[in-house]
């Protein structure tokens, strides 16, 4: 048994945040399935979207994102996240995360920070450190983490299930006691207890074939807190990004948006600009309209890529402002200063999740779930770019301020041993990587970016199937995270086509060739799923 006072599920920039909040009030366990900077936060390239400029004002943020969110954001949560933005971005500067900066113009002299555009947004508002964004907040905040005595990091450690009293059978409200956790070094399985828990484990790009996200990205927090009762909204949106590099041996490498924020053009195989038939705003539409744009322009041709098309800026510019790109295409022999990029949509980001209210509670008592695990009602059918580091930041400081105001009860329950099968089998390794194979591609096939009632169906059924499958091998055999996150994968998977089948009608990033067009009976509607006791 590990009893803490706030155990803390992954080390992305939501546990980060929160772990450092509460930190002054407790003894704070941070457990993470790989090294502790190895979460989708690290892989940030275009920024935090934040009104930081005179020609900026919350009203423009708040509507550009309720613009993208197709009629089902929460109005009040996307005010909250907008207007308490800057003082959190504020926080993390003297934390120590350097963001680029330009010079201002002469009349105020000095530095200013400089603002990215991406896609849908109206203004300049997008903080960055060049376009590896994500790497810089993950070092700031670990330094800072670093620096807090009451922290304690579990790398290599991957949370199984959480402990809730209901799974152990108590009557009344639910509550969460803290989760089992697998430790892969030590090969042994602990009881993490507290009265607080923080879901901050991220998203689930890998339950798709082709995905940007890093393999941490298996979803374990809506499974684990959707097998203890929680509820789960709207995972039928799940964002495509239009740009992820086109390129065999490449894993996973996205092309920014950022990139297109400064004149990048996408173009057809043949060097036809395509965007203008289908959106005012072009190639800086929102993510939805642009990645099914891809879709239809491959499907029409048979082309396996489009290209985005920067040549035209300064080769000193691109080199400056886009490092991390620039090597990475440059080591695929892509000079993106004279030549145009292959790009194709794939699997980025899980709007929906754990259903929160913007202080990231969860309906089972001393559960909170901040970051991409989590559904605030910010992102709404689809989420704005650079709109979820902002979330997490703004959320994570919520949450923690919320668990710090209403402490909750000791524990004054037994918690039982976590029981497992301990049956070895060589065949294992086998069945696993194929189900996870299996699922990745039929989630691409048919709950992709263009849907079909029968498509839904076709996948429902299959993956009821796998599932009676890792369930046999679940309980027979001893835990390893391979066949964790397989189980997870596939309960996300589950949710992912339950929810959709639930939604009658296109929106967002939900698009059903059977109900091409928003019905406005749905909007303002969520797709709620729970698991009954
Ligand atoms: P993560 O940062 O993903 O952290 C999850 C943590 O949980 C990890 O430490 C992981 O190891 C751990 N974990 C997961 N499961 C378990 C388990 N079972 N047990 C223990 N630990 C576990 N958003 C923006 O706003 N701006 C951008 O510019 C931007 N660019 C992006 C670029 C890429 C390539 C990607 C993939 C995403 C991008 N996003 C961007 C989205 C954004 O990065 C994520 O939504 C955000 O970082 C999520 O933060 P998080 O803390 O919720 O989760
Ligand atoms: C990007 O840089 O294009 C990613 C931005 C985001 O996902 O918000």
């Amino acid at each position: 048994m590990k009893p803490f006072d706030f155990i803390v599920l992954g080390s992305g920039i939501a546990g980060l945040s929160f772990a450092l909040k509460v930190a002054p009030r407790g003894r704070v366990a941070i457990v993470t399935k790989k090294d502790r900077a190895e979460s989708n936060t690290n892989y940030a390239q275009g920024g935090i979207a934040s009104v930081t400029s005179k020609e900026d004002s919350f009203e423009l943020h708040v509507r550009d994102t309720l613009t993208a969110g197709a009629g089902l954001c929460k109005e009040s949560v996307v005010r909250t996240i907008v207007e308490e933005g800057p003082a959190r971005i504020q926080e993390l500067i003297e934390l120590g995360m350097k963001f680029s900066e330009r010079d201002a113009p002469a009349e105020d002299g000095g530095k200013e920070l400089d603002l990215g555009r991406e896609g849908g947004h109206s203004k300049r508002r997008i903080l960055h450190a060049q376009d590896v964004t994500g790497r810089e907040i993950e070092r700031a905040l670990l330094n800072a983490v670093a620096r807090q005595p009451n922290i304690q990091i579990f790398e290599n450690h991957i949370a199984i299930d959480l402990i809730a009293s209901h799974k152990l059978g108590h009557a009344g409200a639910n509550r969460c006691f803290g989760a089992y956790v697998f430790d892969k070094k030590g090969n042994r399985v602990w009881a993490f207890t507290a009265p607080v828990t923080l879901l901050a484990t991220g998203g689930c790009g890998k339950v798709y074939l082709y995905t940007t996200n890093p393999d941490i990205a298996t979803g374990d927090g809506v499974a684990m807190a959707y097998r203890a009762g929680a509820a789960i909204a709207n995972m039928e949106f799940v964002q495509f990004h239009p740009t992820c590099l086109y390129q065999p041996q490449a894993k996973s490498f996205l092309i920014s948006e950022a990139v297109r924020g400064e004149g990048g053009v996408l173009k057809s195989l043949a060097g036809k600009e395509f965007m203008d038939a289908y959106h005012p705003l072009k190639s800086l539409a929102p993510r939805d309209i642009v990645a099914r744009a891809i879709d239809s322009e491959m499907k029409k041709s048979g082309a396996e890529h489009v290209w985005l098309d920067i040549r035209h800026r300064p080769a000193p510019f691109l080199i400056e402002r886009f490092p991390n790109i620039y090597r990475t295409c440059l080591s695929y022999g892509i000079d993106i200063t004279r030549e145009p990029i292959p790009v194709v949509p794939a699997a980025h980001y899980q709007c929906g999740g754990v259903m929160t209210n913007v202080d990231g509670e969860t309906d089972i008592a001393g559960l909170y779930a901040v970051g991409e695990a989590a559904c605030t009602g910010l992102h709404g059918a689809n989420r704005l770019a650079s709109n979820s580091l902002l979330e997490a930041l703004v959320c994570g400081y919520r949450a923690a301020g919320k668990a710090l105001a209403n402490p909750a009860q000791k524990i004054a329950t037994e918690i039982p041993l976590w029981q497992s099968g301990n049956a070895h089998n060589p065949d294992e390794m086998v069945v696993v990587s194929h189900n996870w194979d299996e699922i990745r591609r039929l989630m691409w096939d048919y709950v992709g970016i263009v849907r079909t009632n029968k498509r839904l169906e076709r996948a429902a059924k299959r993956i009821a199937n796998l599932q009676e499958e890792i369930r046999e091998y679940y309980w027979n055999f001893i835990v390893t995270s391979d066949l964790l996150e397989l189980r997870n994968i596939a309960t996300v998977a589950e949710l992912i086509v339950r929810c959709a089948q639930l939604r009658p009608e296109s929106r967002g990033l939900h698009y059903n060739l059977d109900y091409p067009h928003p019905d406005p009976a749905w909007a303002q509607r969520d797709t709620i799923l729970s698991k009954q006791p």
